[in-house]
């Protein structure tokens, strides 16, 4: 089976084709193949549309608002609202939907004063129906994989992509396989793969390794794949820059920051951003930047010591498992897209990592630890002179801080860096520490320990 993407829009203001583009040899095809690469070349496809300069600009941001006020489905979620620029399958029945998008784009008044930033912003993907941003590209590829018939679904991953493609197969009618890493994926993600109903194989390798097994499985099984190399996944990733747009009164920020793993979602918020320059929803580019941890910096490396031309991958090490990546799929996009918009890409340690995400829950909002990346790489860019105080900074939350249990508790129990070189480092993190405590069951007790906690307590840990 092949994916056709050349379906007409019903809704005004404009027609759409969507075809898909080669990234490397520009070749252009209406179908692409189970593993979704180039049949001259190899590379990996992007999906193009011809007809997006006939859009108003004005006629699209009044639809799209009005459509917050409707209760039709496809209305109701934040990726669909924005189908003008989005592939549309041949019927709206096919549509997979969990009422994605629609994310908080929420202030960061600690971090605004603990960096002089004065606007900054955390657009908190971890909002979304199973608490990642997975959730708005899979809409509309588990859409595509339903209209093309298939009744397995399949994809490696560090955690998020397997609890989402399970969500929207069960919601679609398919069946899913999930290849993760043995060992590497918090059990909070695995756990909703299993009560979506996935068929979960453990394998005995990394990330990497998973992905290489699952793009020959696909050769040779009709399962249709949902990783990111998927273009549809990126599509509807896209949406997460254009709701942002949309609630920054379309007043594009300096900087957007997103962690970087396997670099699908870099690259599907940098296309988001080049089409709506196109189009004209935007005057000027944000400055797109992506962090990685030290321990899994493909990309860092890919810039600094191949140009960008080549991948240096890595064997990739961190605990923040969910970008735990040393040979990402989407590179090549991604560099583009740095180029394009002429971000940065940083890299950042565990302990900066877990500094950041302290801070970020301190904030009432919290995240899981890849996405605390993005405010630590801020504070790198920030001292290297890359941002600027006065400029106006989005981060990229991609995950919910309930993603990852197990790495909240052994922070907070002083567990996380135990035994390790950054122990003694790790204790300057302790105004950030809150271990539950063991007590009686008596109101004396409870007195006693809130009397303490509140003579222990700086009156502003931040100031
Ligand atoms: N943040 C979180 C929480 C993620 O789960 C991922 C990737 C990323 C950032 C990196 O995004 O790969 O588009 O550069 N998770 C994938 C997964 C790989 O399988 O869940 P990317």
């Amino acid at each position: 089976m092949s994916s056709s993407t050349t379906s007409e829009k019903s809704s005004q203001p404009s027609q759409t084709t969507f075809r898909f583009r080669c990234i490397g040899c520009g070749a252009m095809t209406g179908s692409a193949s189970e593993d979704f690469r180039c049949s001259d070349c190899g590379n990996l496809l992007e999906m193009t549309n011809s007809s997006w300069n006939s859009n108003d600009p004005v006629a699209l941001k009044s639809l799209w608002r009005e459509r917050r006020t409707l209760n039709e489905a496809l209305d109701l979620s934040g990726v669909w609202r924005f189908r003008e620029l989005l592939p549309m399958p041949e019927s709206e029945e096919n549509v997979v939907t969990l009422r994605e998008g629609n994310t908080p784009l929420y202030e960061l008044p600690q971090s605004s004063r603990a960096t002089g930033i004065s606007r900054l912003y955390a657009k908190h993907q971890g909002m979304n129906p199973t608490g990642s941003f997975k959730d708005a590209g899979m809409t509309v590829a588990a859409t595509f994989a339903r209209q093309a018939g298939y009744r397995w679904v399949a994809c490696a991953s560090t955690g998020n992509t397997s609890a989402s493609m399970a969500a929207y197969a069960a919601r679609g009618g398919m069946r899913s396989l999930v290849l993760v890493p043995e060992g590497k994926i918090s059990w909070s993600k695995l756990s909703q793969a299993l009560d979506y109903g996935a068929l979960a194989c453990q394998l005995r390798t990394d990330f990497d390794g998973c992905l290489r097994l699952l793009q020959e499985l696909v050769k040779r099984a009709p399962v249709y794949q949902l990783n990111s190399i998927n273009p549809f996944r990126l599509e509807g990733q896209k949406t997460l820059a254009i709701e942002l747009l949309e609630q920054l009164d379309w007043q594009p920020p300096d900087h957007i920051i997103v962690p970087g793993g396997n670099l699908g979602n870099s690259s599907a918020i940098g296309k988001a951003l080049l089409e709506m320059l196109e189009i004209g929803l935007i005057s000027h580019l944000p400055q797109l930047s992506v962090i990685q941890a030290e321990g899994a910096n493909a990309l860092v490396r890919t810039l600094r010591e191949g140009g960008g031309k080549r991948l240096v991958s890595v064997q990739a090490e961190t605990r923040a498992t969910a970008i735990r990546i040393g040979n990402p799929a989407s590179w090549e996009k991604a560099v583009k897209v740095l180029q394009a918009t002429g971000g940065a890409c940083e890299q950042v340690s565990e302990l900066e990592i877990v500094q950041a995400k302290a801070e970020i829950g301190a904030e009432g909002i919290g995240c899981e630890p890849a996405s605390a990346v993005t405010l630590a790489g801020l504070k790198k860019l920030l001292q290297a002179g890359f941002v600027k105080p006065e400029e106006t900074v989005v981060l990229v939350l991609t995950g919910n801080l309930l993603k990852d249990p197990d790495f909240t508790m052994a922070f907070h129990r002083s567990d996380l860096f135990r035994g390790t070189a950054d122990e003694r480092e790790s204790a300057k993190l302790d105004q950030f520490r809150h271990p539950p405590v063991v007590i009686d069951a008596t109101l004396e007790a409870v007195v006693k320990t809130l009397e303490q906690a509140e003579k222990s307590d700086p009156t502003d840990s931040n100031a």
